[in-house]
């Protein structure tokens, strides 16, 4: 099962590929977690990220188009895979035609603009283990701490209000445009992703259930 997770920044991407992972024996790869490893670890490719990330603007597609083909490369994506946050551009959609990929199924999650910025914002991430959760709709256990591996959480240096704006007028430049490419190629499917978690992965999980 090979899929895209589409929509704007904080629609839902990443919850919904966890949940398709709790499901289905595939990886999720996230675009923004391999760049956010790199600026951890402090390597070449984090340095060149690390300035259009905290501003919310897109890496080049290069760049991204290369850290794709490398990881796409790997045993574990045999079966499949689930892409969360890439292609965001046309350019890195028709690199993905180039390898060669034929995805089953393009997801767009739809969320207004105004949700967007009340999810974002209310955003908690664990700083060592990427575990994400909400001050309003997702709690941890104890106020600051991951239930996952005690870690700290913390808010994103893209999740500050300015970067927010920013990272939705890009949404709606580059990025949205995709939505007709999939669709004249017959594979996009649209999941209303303004419910709650529990109701958009029902909705998530019935456009993939006959591909099992
Ligand atoms: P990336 O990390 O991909 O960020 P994004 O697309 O902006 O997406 P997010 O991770 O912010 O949101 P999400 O949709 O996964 O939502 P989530 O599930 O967390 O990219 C960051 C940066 O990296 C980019 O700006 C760019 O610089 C660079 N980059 C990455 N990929 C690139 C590419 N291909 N090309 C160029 N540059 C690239 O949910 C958000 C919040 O809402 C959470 O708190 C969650 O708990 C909560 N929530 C989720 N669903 C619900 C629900 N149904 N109801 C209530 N709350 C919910
Ligand atoms: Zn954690």
């Amino acid at each position: 099962m090979k899929l895209i997770l589409l929509g704007a920044p904080g629609a839902g991407k990443g919850t919904q590929a966890e949940v398709i992972c709790q499901h289905y024996p595939i990886p999720a790869i996230s675009t923004g977690n391999i760049i956010r490893e790199a600026l951890k670890s402090g390597c070449e490719l984090g340095k060149q990220a690390k300035s259009y990330m905290d501003e919310g603007k897109l890496v080049p597609d290069e760049l991204v188009i290369e850290i794709i083909k490398n990881r796409l490369s790997k045993e574990d994506c045999k079966n499949g895979f689930i892409l969360d946050g890439f292609p965001r551009t046309i350019t890195q959609a028709e690199a993905l035609d180039r390898m060669g990929i034929d995805i089953d199924r393009v997801i767009d999650i739809e969320v207004p603009d105004e949700t967007i910025v009340q999810r974002l914002s209310g955003r908690r991430v664990c700083e060592s283990c990427g575990a994400t959760y909400h001050v309003l709709y997702k709690k941890p256990a104890i106020e600051g701490v991951c239930d996952k591996c005690s870690g700290t959480l913390i808010q994103r240096k893209d999740d500050r209000p300015q970067t927010i704006e920013e990272r939705l007028r890009v949404y709606h430049e580059q990025t949205e445009p995709l939505k007709a490419f999939y669709e004249r190629k017959h594979i996009l499917f649209v999941v209303e992703g303004q419910e709650d978690v529990a109701e958009t992965s029902r909705l998530t999980l019935a456009v993939i259930e006959d591909l099992a």
